[in-house]
């Protein structure tokens, strides 16, 4: 099979990582990708928001497969492209994938599908905003409807914070994505990213994790795309799994099916675990970022049978996936700064000793060549130094060990990564 992946980040080498162990890959592109993708695909000098030239690319090609890594190809229609072309496509179509582009989508959406979610309001009138607030305790959570970077969420502690965050929103603070403004309930509870694979009718559920979405240790600071990230996580048992699938996954791809937009890809739930069970938070139409590289490490089979039978509509011929019962971390080195301005261009050394530590793997996230060769930092998030173990204090240990190998004094990390899972396992 030639397989092409879209995308450049940690998520997007985790999957090309996994991919090329297959024996059905004959070969692998992935588009542009990375410094740490180009040791295991062939990298592509085309943008993953550049649709026209993707499909160009994928016919000239005769890709067998196209893996969309991120949610911008996917809300942009890429899928749809591909599947009118018959190419077959790992990802949803545009219509499905607004479970992600519009968390006002999702919210009717558990309406409809009876989905347990937070109470909310959906408004595009800053007054009748400010008027639902009497319906709520705080804190308040109020979400931009529109895709934001993951940054369009913002839960003020007061009534008076609120409004004046009602107003800079719908005023523009997110541009078009504010326009529409979700408030929701606060829900309690701890936090966990599942994922399942969908092919439009049938689920298969993956596994949990759980990320550090806050920039500092003990979870402080503001909000990432995510620092780190761990599985499996003592939370998400059997139970919790089944329940999750009975009472979102399955519930939401059956309603999608039943209303013309199959749910095809893998979907990612986010959920708070309260003392009534789980809640979904959001869904995305993607892997998670630093998730996806955990997934990818603890997954014992060959994944490529697997995203080509999301892509075929025959998830149901496919026997359960299995996994390591090992322990996974991944860390998030981040260029100092990160999430707000940060430098581009440092450079970066040792990573290939990390690397060749065992049991670690480091996934590159925003990194490129310099002139010389030289692996240089080219974004906020910028390696995933990922370690299993038979423990969670093994994974840690060996995870910080591939940290401390790496010589980027223009970078940092959380020194905490899976504190949780720690003190549980104690
Ligand atoms: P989202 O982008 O919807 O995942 O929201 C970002 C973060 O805000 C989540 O990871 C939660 O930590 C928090 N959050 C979102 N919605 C709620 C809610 N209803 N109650 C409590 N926390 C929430
Ligand atoms: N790590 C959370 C996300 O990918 O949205």
């Amino acid at each position: 099979m030639k397989i092409l992946v879209v995308g450049g980040g940690g998520r997007e080498h985790a999957l090309c990582w996994k991919i090329r162990k297959s024996p059905l890959v004959k070969a692998l592109f992935c588009a542009p990708g990375n410094a740490g993708i180009a040791k295991v695909a062939e990298l592509v000098d085309i943008g993953s928001d550049d649709v026209p030239a993707l499909i160009e690319f994928a016919i000239e090609k005769s890709i067998d497969l196209v893996v969309i890594g991120p949610e911008a190809p996917l809300v942009a229609g890429l899928g749809d492209r591909l599947r009118a072309i018959s190419i077959p496509v790992f990802g949803p179509n545009a219509n499905a994938a607004q479970v992600e582009a519009s968390k006002a989508f999702t919210k009717e959406l558990c309406d409809r599908a009876n989905i347990p979610t937070a109470r909310y309001g959906k408004f595009t009138d800053p007054a009748a905003a400010k008027a639902f607030l009497d319906e709520l305790s705080p804190p308040y959570v109020l979400k931009a409807d529109g895709l934001a970077a993951g940054k369009g969420v913002v839960i003020p502690e007061t009534r008076a914070e609120a409004e004046a965050e009602i107003d800079e929103m719908m005023s523009g603070k997110f541009g078009a994505a504010g326009k529409t403004l979700v408030i929701e309930e606060f829900l309690k509870g701890e936090e966990a990213s599942f994922f399942a694979l969908c092919d439009g009718t049938t689920a298969m559920p993956m596994i949990a994790a759980q990320d550090h979405k806050r920039v500092h240790d003990g979870d402080k600071g503001p909000n990432t795309g995510g620092m780190g990230a761990y599985s499996p996580t003592p939370i998400a048992d059997h139970a919790l799994v089944r329940r999750t699938m009975t009472d979102i996954i399955i519930p939401a791809i059956t309603t999608l099916a039943n209303e013309g937009m199959p749910y095809s890809g893998v979907l990612f739930a986010g959920l708070m675990i309260g003392e009534d069970g789980p809640k979904l938070i959001e869904f995305n139409a993607r892997f998670g970022d630093p998730e996806c590289q955990i997934l990818m490490t603890r997954l014992l089979s060959d994944i490529v049978p697997y995203l080509k039978a999301c892509a075929d509509n025959e998830l149901a011929l496919m026997p359960p996936m299995s996994w390591h019962g090992s322990a996974a971390v991944t860390v998030v080195m981040a260029a100092n700064g990160y999430p707000g301005d940060y430098e581009k261009g440092t450079e970066i050394r040792n990573v290939n000793a990390a690397d060749a530590l065992d049991h670690v793997t480091v996934f590159h996230a925003g990194t490129k060549r310099g002139a010389k060769g030289e692996l240089l930092a080219n974004g906020g998030r910028v390696l995933n130094v990922t370690a299993s173990g038979d423990t969670y204090a093994q994974a840690i240990e060996r995870a910080y060990q591939a940290v401390d190998t790496i010589d980027w004094p223009e970078g940092f990390c959380r020194r905490d990564i899976g504190w949780r899972a720690l003190e549980s396992s104690r």
